[in-house]
């Protein structure tokens, strides 16, 4: 079994019968979304999932999963999301799948955030993985001026030359930070810049990490 299968199968484990669950995106929350599937079709387990993604909701559709959106729940019990890198006082970087604005909007509205990731994704500091940002595309060129003059090393994500759009018709430009020192003071100054629409500083918003190594798995507690 890889990491990833071992995180998701052990994730779907803390799913309880009646819960409201946030339903991450990425190639480790598939194996977590096919075991949750398996659950509800051989244990009759009963949840409603809130997904973070077209792609997770056509994933937990096909599995039977019942899926309702964000404004047809009052909250969310628990979320279960991958990540990109987790620092060791618990900041994230998210959105390498381009999820990252619905991936945050489910996060706040969650009792409690498990993120499954395999061991390379632990880090000291952030800023190794660019830095997504999902910004809207009328301007977009001036805030890729403003993050070169800043030095942040932007890219336009894009497939075959052309911007690729997010699942709110939004662009990314991934920032190419090499360490991030200060990820909150980071995120304020990001969140303050007109035409960012979200970024993917997830900072101290995790409760717990399952972290795998083969077929070995970690729990780890956020402090
Ligand atoms: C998508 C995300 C993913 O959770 C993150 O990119 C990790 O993905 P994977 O499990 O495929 O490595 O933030 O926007």
């Amino acid at each position: 079994m890889n990491s990833k299968e071992a995180v998701g199968i052990k994730a779907a484990a803390y799913v309880e019968d009646g819960m409201t669950v946030g339903l991450g995106t990425g190639s480790t929350v598939y194996y977590f979304i096919l075991e949750l599937g398996r659950r509800v079709k051989e244990e009759g387990l009963q949840l409603v999932g809130v997904s973070t993604s077209d792609a997770t909701t056509t994933l937990a559709e096909q599995l039977g999963i019942p899926v309702k959106t964000i404004d047809e729940v009052e909250k969310i019990d628990l979320t279960i999301d991958g990540a990109d890198e987790i620092s060791a006082d618990f900041c994230g970087i998210k959105g390498g799948g381009a999820a990252l604005l619905r991936e945050k909007i489910v996060a706040m509205q969650s009792d409690r955030i498990i993120w499954i990731v395999d061991s390379s994704k632990m880090v000291e500091k952030l800023g190794k993985f660019p830095l997504p940002v999902e910004v809207i595309p009328y301007g977009y060129s001036h805030l890729l001026r403003l993050f070169r003059e800043k030095g942040y090393e932007p890219h336009l994500r894009n497939v075959e030359g052309d911007p690729i759009l997010t699942d709110n018709g939004n662009y990314i430009i991934d920032l190419a930070l090499g360490r991030i020192d200060d990820p909150r003071a980071l995120a304020d100054e990001l969140d303050h810049i007109t035409g960012v629409v979200e970024h993917g500083l997830f900072n101290n918003l995790v409760d717990l990490v399952l972290v795998g190594d083969g077929d070995d798995v970690l729990v780890v507690e956020a402090d």
